[in-house]
């Protein structure tokens, strides 16, 4: 919470949420390649729940899953090359293994709370691609901050209060912007 105060002052709330955005890269970037790259077979293998619904339902596919881990990996070692070119010292502060250990804790997390989200909305009677306002856009974050304190030392290092309360409050407004922009460059068919 420290940052806050100081944070009223012009560009350093900027700078600030720029960090924030940064830092979740390899959280937000895995759901961008299961879309990409996603398909084939269902990793609830088509099998219904106890209520006769989809488990996850065909949206959530091993390749997708496979791909969305490794993309964020992929990512994250490009945002440590970026770092190093222009002396940034976020995540290349730490030695490859707890580098390796935080982002990749990230992106699986990222992509478990997509799962999550998924088997919520079969419960609530949502079907596959149907709009579920905060779950869609928090789901992931959750569960990514979640298994990152839970197996990386580090997480508490760059995950402070202010930037997690910070990152819950900016995440469904870029949600927001992203679908929008996509929209109106023709890259989706709806505005959200
Ligand atoms: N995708 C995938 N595997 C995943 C996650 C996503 O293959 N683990 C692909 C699927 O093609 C999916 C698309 O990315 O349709 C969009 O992802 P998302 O919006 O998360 O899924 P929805 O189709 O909207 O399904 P749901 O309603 O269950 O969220
Ligand atoms: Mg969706």
């Amino acid at each position: 919470m420290q940052f806050w105060p100081e944070l009223i002052r012009g560009a350093f709330l900027i700078e600030f949420i720029l960090k924030v955005i940064w830092l979740l890269l390899p959280s937000y970037t895995p759901n961008n390649f299961a879309v990409v790259f996603g398909g084939g077979k269902p990793i609830d293998f088509g099998k219904k729940f106890i209520d006769g619904k989809r488990i996850l339902g065909d949206g959530k596919t091993f390749r997708g899953f496979g791909f969305g881990l490794l993309g964020g990996f992929f990512v994250a070692n490009l945002q440590l090359i970026f770092e190093r070119i222009f002396n940034i010292m976020l995540y290349s502060s730490l030695n490859y293994w707890s580098f390796f250990v935080l982002v990749l804790s990230l992106s699986f997390g990222s992509l478990f709370g997509d799962l999550v989200g998924s088997f919520l909305k079969r419960r609530l009677n949502i079907e596959r691609g149907g709009p579920a306002p905060l779950l869609d856009q928090l789901d992931f974050l959750i569960f990514s901050f979640t298994f990152a304190y839970l197996i990386s030392p580090h997480f508490k290092v760059f995950f402070t209060f202010d930037v997690i309360l910070t990152a819950f409050i900016i995440t469904p407004i870029l949600h927001v912007l992203t679908n929008y922009i996509a929209y109106k460059l023709k890259l989706k068919e709806v505005p959200w």
